[in-house]
């Protein structure tokens, strides 16, 4: 779990389609001996080694990517912590069997989002709420919107031009997919050419799935074969659709529902009805039960309706989705991060199981948060085995009296981390005992570990000290999403930092450099080689520019994830306007210790810091208390020497006359809501604050305007009613 999953995973309410590999069933790596690890190692290199072959050479894998890569992942693991029994003949040292597909990429020309998760009828309601509040609307109004099964398989986009399939490309991460289009082709129910009059351009999204008795017939069938079997439905569905060989695809039963469109030459239609009504017209499968509902009641009423006939459907649903039936609403609604205000999905609850928790055991985040996670009688929950479940923390453990040795039940949700949901008190054996939260973190330098009065999370104290800390912080500086460096990943920055030749992100771009005067040389190196070498130094050369918003994201300040570091690279521009602007937030923080509730009074820079979408006094906090440490700005300053940082990419605000502007909205609006006014602000590249200043542009003022507007006026600030706004920015 630890390897297939980080816990941080956790706190993200967004889902998507990197679920959990289907097999777990192994020993966590942390506990095996050296005698199971040298066995397990030889079998991962087998099995890896027959998953190549079976992928390169015959183009027919018989696993998901997923289960794959947490192979491989495992047998790094495993490395990591025994490198002396790294066998010659490792998949880790096997030099261009990356498991790189064999898909040429397609830039979707519009990102393929993600959705945010409801959980009840509280969130929904919430949900209709927001929706109400951003676009204005009257309390009394009802909101329509669609709901439709959200179907449990891969998406896919489908590009026709002049009515012809010419593309088709799996999602990827949103935003480069692989050209699937010789596999879609295959797909009986996927129109080649539609009927009737289609826009010229016209890409159009979906899901493809295995219906369950199909996927059991293929099952069945390939254990008669000697086939490994596919864990569920949806991985045989990805497993089939990314054959490099597209006649094997043509023998799986694939199946398709459309739900959305992506870039188009013309408008489709005014409603989701509508289009949904296109896309039958069309020729493509709409999912029958996609309708619309008048409001809250009427969602979740469709939403029983659906869960009611979740058992009898032949295909895998794992929630309801609903989306704003008018389009007119959904473009106004937009995006936030990487789902759209629009639509959400609701997930049916959680499955449930029960094991027997084995023992507790601590792990040390990149900010010294000590997580307890119960390691577990692997069970199966939702076709996923399950080996370990987080407990978040001493007070979960506390308030539920979770003990080792207990029988729990446990639940998993989705691709969400399994949880311990209950203790079966009956099954309490006598001898057990309550759990004691480690008072030290379990690195070597046994620091004290804290806690802040009313957090819940304890933190080792020993900051950077922290052995744990400072490999979690270089992984993380390293990981997919930050600076993603070929080669370089969990293992070998622990081997790395192990030998000290990395101990802070920025000796990563001298590691080239040093290995000159430096013995052993990282091609002497166990499991290492020319060839490795020279391709590792190539790529960490090729990192060495980076855009802000990655770089800002890699540093792993506390609660700042992918869309935060984005925003801020956005409003900053550049690296130097971000740091500056950070030394000056943190200078005016420090000067003012004062619980404070208004950031104005602290400063400017502080201020505006807090005023970005998103951000707000505790963000900000943490951002300033990152800016504190003297060894973190020292790391940052050693990275600007080494590295040319990209400007922030900014909305294509060529054609607005407001790019760059500072504008404050006060009073209330009439025509729109304050989200929505700032959104759209955002959108033409001004900048929303929330106080007036001399450096304010223009004030916008609403009916019954009090201090602001009276400020901008003493200030001489342009003040505009609303209307002269929406002239100013067009419509
Ligand atoms: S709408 C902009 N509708 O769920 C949002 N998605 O968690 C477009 N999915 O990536 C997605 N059924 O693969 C939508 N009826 C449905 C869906 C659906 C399944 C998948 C889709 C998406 C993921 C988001």
């Amino acid at each position: 779990m630890k390897h297939a999953l980080p816990l941080t995973a956790l706190s993200s309410n967004i889902t998507d389609n990197n679920k959990m590999p289907e097999s777990q069933t192994e020993i966590p790596v942390d506990e095996l001996s050296p005698e199971q690890a040298e066995t397990e190692l030889a079998r991962l290199a087998s099995e890896i080694a027959g998953h190549d072959r079976r992928y390169y050479q015959k183009d027919a894998p018989t696993i998901s990517d997923a289960a794959y890569d947490a192979l491989r992942r495992r047998n790094e693991a495993i490395e990591a912590r025994f490198p002396g029994l790294t066998r010659p003949d490792s998949p880790s040292r096997r030099v261009g069997a990356a498991p790189t597909s064999g898909f040429s990429k397609v830039a979707h020309a519009v990102p393929m989002l993600s959705l945010g998760n409801a959980f009840d009828a509280e969130d929904v309601a919430e949900f209709f709420a927001r929706i109400g509040r951003f676009l204005g609307l009257p309390e009394t109004d009802t909101i329509d919107v669609i709901a439709e099964p959200k179907i449990d398989g891969l998406s896919i986009s489908l590009r026709y031009e002049g009515g012809n399939i010419v593309q088709g490309a799996t999602r990827g991460d949103g935003a480069t997919g692989e050209n699937v289009t010789a596999n879609v082709k295959t797909i009986a129910e996927i129109p080649k050419t539609l009927r009737g009059q289609a826009p010229d351009v016209l890409e159009i999204r979906g899901e493809v799935y295995m219906g369950r008795q199909a996927f059991a017939a293929l099952n069945e069938q390939r254990e008669k074969d000697g086939d490994a079997v596919f864990a569920n439905p949806r991985n045989a569905a990805a497993g089939s659709l990314r054959q490099l060989d597209a006649t094997i695809t043509a023998l799986r039963p694939l199946r398709i529902f459309c739900y959305a469109w992506g870039e188009t030459s013309e408008m489709l239609a005014d409603t989701q009805t509508a289009f949904l009504d296109r896309l039958r017209e069309w020729g493509f499968p709409v999912n029958p039960f996609a309708g619309r509902c008048r409001g809250v009641a009427e969602a979740l009423a469709k939403y029983d309706e659906i869960y009611a006939a979740r058992a009898q459907l032949d295909y895998d649903i794992d929630g309801v989705v609903y989306k704003v039936d008018r389009l007119d609403w959904q473009q106004r609604l937009g995006f936030v991060s990487r789902a759209p205000r629009w639509a959400i999905a609701h997930k049916f609850p959680a499955e449930k199981a029960q094991t027997v928790l084995n023992e507790i055991t601590i792990q040390v985040g990149r900010t010294g948060a000590l997580t307890p996670v119960a390691n577990l009688a692997p069970i199966t929950v939702g076709g996923v085995v399950v080996s370990r479940a987080t407990l978040h923390n001493a007070d979960e453990i506390e308030r539920k009296d979770i003990r080792e040795g207990d029988t729990v039940i446990i639940q998993r949700a989705g691709d969400v981390i399994p949880q311990v949901v209950e203790i079966v008190l009956e099954m309490r054996p006598s001898s057990s005992k309550p759990y004691q939260f480690p008072t030290t973190c379990p690195c070597d330098l046994r620091t004290p570990a804290f806690r802040e009065p009313g957090e819940a999370v304890t933190r080792c104290t020993g900051e950077l000290a922290c052995p744990y800390q400072q490999v979690e912080r270089l992984r993380h500086f390293v990981s997919r999403d930050a600076f993603d460096i070929e080669g370089l990943g969990e293992k070998q920055i622990s081997a790395f930092f192990e030998r000290g030749w990395v101990k802070s992100p920025a000796d990563i771009f001298d590691l080239q450099k040093n290995d000159s005067d430096r013995e052993p040389k990282l091609r002497e190196l166990e499991g290492w080689g020319d060839k490795s070498a020279t391709n590792l130094f190539a790529a960490i050369e090729a990192k060495r520019t980076i855009p802000l918003e990655r770089l800002i994201y890699a540093l792993g300040i506390r609660q700042i994830g992918q869309a935060t570091a984005k925003q801020l690279a956005r409003h900053y521009g550049s690296f130097s306007r971000w740091q500056e602007a950070m030394h000056q937030a943190t200078m005016e923080r420090s000067g003012n210790r004062l619980e404070t509730k208004k950031a104005e009074t602290v400063g400017e820079a502080y201020a505006a810091l807090c005023d970005i979408d998103g951000i707000g006094i505790k963000m900000a906090d943490d951002i300033v208390a990152f800016f504190s440490e003297p060894h973190n700005v020292a790391a940052i300053e050693a990275l600007g020497d080494r590295l040319t940082i990209e400007e922030a990419a900014q909305p294509d605000t060529s054609s607005s006359a407001v790019a760059g502007k500072t504008v404050v909205f006060t009073g209330s609006l009439e025509t729109m809501s304050r989200a929505e006014a700032k959104a759209t602000a955002e959108a033409r590249g001004a900048k929303v604050s929330g106080s007036v200043s001399k450096k304010t542009d223009y004030v916008i003022v609403g009916a019954d305007a009090g201090s602001k507007a009276k400020k901008a006026q003493d200030l001489g600030v342009a003040i505009l009613s609303e209307k002269d706004w929406r002239a100013l920015i067009g419509g």
